[in-house]
C-alpha cells in the first residue's frame, strides 16, 4: 500500500504537539517542495474555529517554531489548511468531518495527536463515518498505553479498523537524523561491525538527560514517570538500534524484524539493577529551580530519574551490560550512546605513564552530533622512563562534515513517511508489546520491593545510588 496521500487529517490540531512540531514540520516539507501540490490538510479539535482562525493559529505557530528561512511561501502552505471542530468522544460530529475531508483521489493519512483516552472513540467514529478506507493510513502518537494490557487494548481497537501495514506508531526519536545515522555508522562501515559484540565490547551506556522539569504536563507526567515516558519507547528504540543484527536490507519489515528480536531478548531486571530518583530543588546552569513535589504541589512517588543495568540474552551480547539512564533536571541536555570496548589483551608498555585506557566510541545524538572514538597515542617527548600514553579523540563533527543542513524537526521525516507510506521508522505492534512486556516486569519488581524513588538535587546526575550501580562493576558513567 505505497500510495501517496493527498489528504492529511490531523486530530488534536490545536494542541501543543501540533503547534510546536507538526504544523512547523508540514510547512518545512512544503517549503522544500516535498508535499504534493494538491495536498489538503484538515485540522480537527474540540474548539470552534473557522478555517481562517485555524490558519491564524498555524501562522503564529510557524512564527514561533520554524525559523524564517525555512518557511518558504507561508501563504501557499496556510492555504492548504482547513478546520473542522469535532468532539471525538461523541459519534455525531464524524459525518461532518467526513464531508469536510471529501473524496480522496489518492489516499488519506490520519494523525492522532490526542489524549489516548480518545483513541478508541476516534477509531470507532472513523469507522462509522467511512473514513477508515482502504486507502487510509493512521499514525498514533504516544503514549500507546500505560502497560502491556492497555497497549494491547489500543492496538486491538486500531487493528479493528486498519491492517498493520497502514498503522504508523510514532516514536519521534526514530525521526531524528542522528538516530538514523546510527544505522549508517553500523552498517555502511566495515570497521565497527566485527568488534560489535561480547568478545570486544565491555559495556554500552545510553544516556538521555534533560534539564527541563515537569513543564506544563502535570497530570500526564505524574501518572507516567520516567520509566514509561522515556525508557519504554525512546531508550529501548535506541538500544534496539545499537544492539540489533544487520538487517538483510533497509526496509520496514527487515529492520523491524531485527529490532523486535533485541527487545525480546531483554532479560527481566533484578533488584540490584535499577535505581529510581526524584529531584529536589537545586540549580541548573546557575539558575535556582524548585523540586518536583513543589512543582506538582503535592507529594508524589513518581520517578523523574531512572537508571537500569540491562542485559540481552542473545549470542551477540551475552554478558555485556547496557547501562541506561534518563532523568529530568539533570545538569545538561545530552542524549548519547557510549560503546566501551575491552582493554588490550596484554600491554607491551610499562612505566608510569604507560597505562592504556580502553577505546571508547561516543555517539552524540543531541544536542552534540559528534562521533568520537578515543584512541591511545604516544605523548610526544623524549621520556627516559619509557613511552607515555594518553587517549586522544578521533572526532567527527557531523554538522561540519555536512556543512549547511539545518537542524530538522524529527516529525518532518515522520510526516513525510506517513504521507508516502514508508513504515521503516515507525514502531510495529510486536515491538511496542515487547517493550511494554519488559517495562511491566520492571514495575512489578518495584512494587514487590516497595521501591521508592531516592531524592537527588536538581542539577546533579541523579541519586548517588545510580553512580554506585555502575561503579560496582568498575564502570564510570560518561560525562
Ligand atoms: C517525550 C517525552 O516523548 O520526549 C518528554 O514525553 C521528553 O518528557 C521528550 O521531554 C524528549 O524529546 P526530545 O526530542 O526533546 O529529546
Amino acid at each position: 500500500s505505497r500510495f501517496v496521500a493527498d489528504r492529511l487529517l490531523l486530530f488534536g490540531a490545536t494542541g501543543d504537539l501540533s503547534k510546536r512540531m507538526l504544523i512547523p514540520s508540514l510547512c518545512a516539507l512544503d517549503a522544500e517542495g516535498l508535499l504534493d501540490p494538491g495536498i489538503e490538510i484538515i485540522g480537527t479539535a474540540r474548539s470552534d474555529m473557522s478555517d481562517a482562525e485555524f490558519r491564524n493559529f498555524a501562522r503564529e505557530s510557524l512564527e514561533q517554531f520554524l525559523p524564517a528561512e525555512r518557511r518558504g511561501s507561508m501563504a501557499t502552505f496556510l492555504n492548504r489548511l482547513t478546520y473542522q471542530a469535532l468532539d471525538a468522544s461523541q459519534t455525531e460530529g464524524f459525518d461532518a468531518l467526513a464531508q469536510k475531508v471529501g473524496k480522496t483521489d489518492h489516499g488519506l493519512a490520519i494523525f492522532l495527536s490526542t489524549a489516548p483516552s480518545l483513541f478508541e472513540p476516534t477509531i470507532e467514529g472513523l469507522k462509522a463515518c467511512g473514513l477508515a478506507r482502504d486507502n487510509t493510513r493512521i499514525a498514533l502518537e504516544k503514549p500507546l498505553g500505560t502497560d502491556l494490557a492497555s497497549s494491547r487494548e489500543i492496538n486491538d481497537a486500531v487493528a479493528g479498523a486498519f491492517p498493520e501495514d497502514r498503522i504508523f506508531r510514532i516514536d519521534h526519536y526514530l525521526g531524528k537524523e542522528t538516530v538514523q545515522n546510527l544505522l549508517a555508522l553500523r552498517f555502511a562501515n566495515a570497521l565497527f561491525e566485527p568488534l560489535w559484540n561480547a568478545s570486544h565490547v565491555d559495556h554500552v551506556q545510553i544516556t538521555v538527560a534533560e534539564t527541563v522539569g515537569l513543564e506544563s504536563r502535570v497530570a500526564y507526567y505524574d501518572d507516567s514517570g520516567a520509566l514509561r515516558d522515556m525508557v519504554q519507547n525512546h531508550m529501548l528504540q535506541l538500544l534496539a538500534l545499537v544492539a540489533m543484527e544487520p538487517p538483510v536490507r533497509y526496509g520496514a519489515t527487515e529492520v523491524r524484524d531485527e529490532k523486535v528480536k533485541v527487545l525480546r531478548s531483554l532479560r527481566a531486571v533484578g533488584p540490584e539493577e535499577v535505581v529510581t530518583g526524584q529531584y529536589r530543588s537545586g540549580a541548573i546552569a546557575g539558575k535556582a529551580v524548585p523540586g518536583y513535589d513543589d512543582e506538582l504541589g503535592k507529594d508524589s512517588a513518581t520517578e523523574t530519574f531512572v537508571a537500569i543495568k540491562a542485559h540481552l540474552d542473545c549470542w551477540r551480547w551475552k554478558g555485556v551490560p547496557f547501562y541506561l539512564r534518563t532523568g529530568k533536571r539533570l545538569p545538561n541536555r545530552t542524549t548519547e550512546i557510549v560503546v566501551q570496548f575491552k582493554p588490550v589483551p596484554h600491554s607491551i608498555f610499562s612505566g608510569r605513564g604507560a597505562k592504556t585506557v580502553p577505546n571508547r566510541l561516543v555517539i552524540g545524538i543531541q544536542p552534540s552530533e559528534d562521533i568520537q572514538l578515543s584512541l591511545m597515542a604516544k605523548v610526544p617527548g623524549l621520556d627516559r622512563d619509557g613511552l607515555r600514553l594518553r587517549p586522544v579523540p578521533l572526532d567527527i563533527a557531523m554538522p561540519e562534515a555536512f556543512s549547511g543542513p539545518q537542524r530538522r524537526i524529527a516529525y518532518e521525516r515522520l510526516l513525510l513517511d506517513l504521507i508516502e507510506g514508508d513504515q521503516t521508522l515507525f514502531v510495529r505492534r510486536d515491538e511496542v508489546e515487547a517493550q511494554w512486556d519488559w517495562i511491566d516486569k520492571v514495575r512489578a519488581l518495584w512494587e514487590e520491593q516497595g521501591l521508592e524513588p531516592k531524592t537527588y538535587t536538581a542539577g546533579s546526575w541523579g541519586p548517588s545510588a545510580a553512580i554506585a550501580l555502575a561503579e560496582r562493576d568498575g564502570v564510570t558513567w560518561h560525562e
